[in-house]
């Protein structure tokens, strides 16, 4: 696979099959993406993999959670500002009607999208997951190398035949994930992702993206 097919192909899957990614898979992978960028090398990405038992179990904790109307764990960052501006509240907007237009999902049907939003929680049925920390001391320069470290991943795991979703609402629950993980408290958990075998039944629509002009420039002599 080239690299313009790993980076079309690949898109927030949220919808796996059952079968186990293989741990070599995973550790090639990784392994891999130990070579992304960061600035002066710091590598600030702190990476928890799991699977079987561990996953099986947090899925059932975070399950209770959302069952039982358990208020969401404090916030260590905002997913977003609270007043988003244009044009990214367009293109939020044009995100949610393609994502839950494709789910037969009426706009102003407030309790199916919780229930298609709960299907986070349960990594979209994959068998396997990432966590992604990074040191509360680090500043936005590394958590942008953190997110070049997470894109290498996504197209590393294309090219294993793999897919994903990022998905920040593991933030929402991050005192769940931490009674599995126990990672030091230095850390502050950015977002997990959902890694393992498309399930081919799971209805989608392709998000757009906005057209080049309007978010590059060229500057020509
Ligand atoms: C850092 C990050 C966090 C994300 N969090 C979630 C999430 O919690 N749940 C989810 O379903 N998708 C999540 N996504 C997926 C985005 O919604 C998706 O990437 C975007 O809509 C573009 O669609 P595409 O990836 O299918 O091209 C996340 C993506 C990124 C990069």
């Amino acid at each position: 696979m080239d690299v313009y097919e790993a980076v079309t192909s690949r898109r927030a899957v949220r919808g796996f099959t059952d079968r186990p990614v293989p741990k070599e898979v995973l550790e090639r992978v990784l392994s891999a993406a130990a070579w992304s960028p960061s600035g002066s090398n710091l590598q600030p990405w702190n990476i928890y993999v799991v699977t079987g038992a561990p996953l099986a179990e947090l899925k059932k904790r975070a399950g209770e959670r959302v069952t039982a109307g358990d208020p969401w764990d404090e916030r260590e960052y905002e997913m977003y500002p609270p007043q988003l501006k244009s044009p990214y509240r367009e293109r939020r907007s044009a995100f949610g009607h393609e994502r839950y237009s494709a789910l037969g999902v009426a706009r102003e049907d407030w309790e199916a999208r919780q229930r298609a939003a709960s299907a986070n929680w349960n990594c979209f049925g994959a068998s396997a997951a990432l966590f992604c920390y990074i040191d509360r001391d680090l500043g936005r320069p590394q958590w942008a190398d953190v997110g070049m470290y997470l894109q290498t991943v996504m197209l590393l795991l294309r090219d294993e035949g793999l897919h994903s979703c990022a998905q920040m609402a593991w933030s929402v629950y991050r005192k769940t994930v931490a009674d599995i993980l126990s990672p030091p408290d230095e850390l502050i958990l950015f977002c997990g992702m959902s890694i393992g075998y498309e399930d081919v039944t799971v209805r989608y629509t392709r998000t757009g993206r906005a057209p080049l002009d309007e978010t590059v420039k060229f500057v020509q002599g």
